[in-house]
């Protein structure tokens, strides 16, 4: 830990009392001056730091900011998240963990960035990631697997958005297949999209990138018009603004259990969990793949995670990636 974690560390265990900076000085073994200079250097960063004569200083307030300082206090995951890398602004995530992964990144690290200048949405489009409204990260894994079983990792991943956020706001969610998250007990439209890339031979994956956008405190009328009916955020369902900090130490906490779940014991009782939240299965889809556009009525999904579509000829086809639209019912 740095001096600066130490210190911010040290506040938060004293927020109703003054620490006298003899007593900072003391338990960090530095002088007066370093002290001062980290007050300083944490009130740049945003934080409010009371400072009383004859009594010394008392954290006031934390900013709305994902520092590390932040996502790593007590976080206590086992392996996602072990390193944080945060970012004011970045192009996008998922970009950045691609590079760091090449370079080593160990398994788990997180990329997050407060605002996302040329986020990437899934078949080519981009992401909407204005600056301190959402969680834009990217979680680096290297899973001892083959690349056909990288759509399960995604299946993980939307698992423990969805359970981190039902937990801390009690919305109700559905899953579109594979890894949308719509507010399906209000606007059904969504809250959250995922972005896996990776790297890999034939036969073994080197890396994945999960990126993952979470729309929190975006409101209305900061959302572009052509944005307007696809995308909703947890503010515009539940009325409240929530607190991102806690949001993305729960969904890494989540991530960290459903990925051990799934090395340790396969995919089934994540597609379990999957299908508490589904709303693709049983309905009318239409499915786009990058070759073509089908309709039928998605009838299940395997235990890889690919789905499956009755179409209207009979004939059941299954679909490992793309696309579904939910045709009817107010879903889009
Ligand atoms: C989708 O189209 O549904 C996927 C959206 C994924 C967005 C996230 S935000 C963090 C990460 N970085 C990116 O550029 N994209 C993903």
């Amino acid at each position: 830990m740095t001096l600066k974690q130490k210190l911010l560390y040290l506040f938060k265990l004293n927020t109703e009392e003054y620490i006298s900076g003899e007593q900072l000085c003391r338990q960090l073994g530095v002088s007066r001056t370093a002290i001062w200079k980290q007050v300083e250097n944490l009130r740049q960063m945003g934080y409010i730091i009371e400072a009383r004569s004859n009594a010394g200083y008392r954290l006031v307030s934390i900013p709305d900011c994902l520092y590390p300082e932040e996502i790593l206090f007590e976080l206590k995951t086992n392996l996602i998240g072990k390193e944080l890398v945060h970012f004011n602004s970045i192009e996008s995530t998922n970009n950045y963990a691609k590079d760091w992964a090449r370079n080593g990144a160990a398994e788990g690290a997180v990329v997050v960035a407060e605002e996302q200048r040329t986020g990437k949405g899934r078949m080519g489009r981009g992401w909407f990631s204005p600056r301190s409204k959402g969680l834009w990260f990217s979680v680096i894994l290297r899973p001892l697997t083959s690349p056909v079983d990288v759509s399960q990792i995604t299946m993980v991943a939307v698992v423990a958005v969805a359970e981190a956020i039902k937990k801390m706001t009690g919305l109700a969610l559905g899953i579109k297949w594979p890894n949308d998250l719509l507010a399906v007990g209000g606007s059904k439209r969504k809250l959250c999209g995922i972005l896996s890339e990776m790297d890999a031979d034939m036969d073994r994956v080197k890396h994945v990138v999960v990126g993952i956008g979470v729309n929190v405190n975006i409101l209305y009328q900061e959302v572009p018009s052509d944005l307007r009916d696809i995308l909703t955020s947890l503010l515009m369902e539940t009325g409240a603004k929530v607190d991102r900090i806690k949001l993305l130490q729960n969904i890494l906490r989540e991530f960290d259990y459903w990925y051990s779940i799934w090395l340790n014991q396969g995919f089934r009782p994540v597609k379990e969990q999957w299908k508490y939240f589904n709303i693709t299965l049983g309905r009318r889809v239409k499915v786009l793949t990058l070759r073509e556009i089908v309709e039928g009525i998605a009838e299940d999904i395997d235990d890889r995670g690919t789905l499956l579509v009755k179409l209207d000829n009979g004939q059941l086809r299954s679909f490992i990636a793309g696309e579904v639209s939910l045709t009817g019912n107010g879903y889009t």
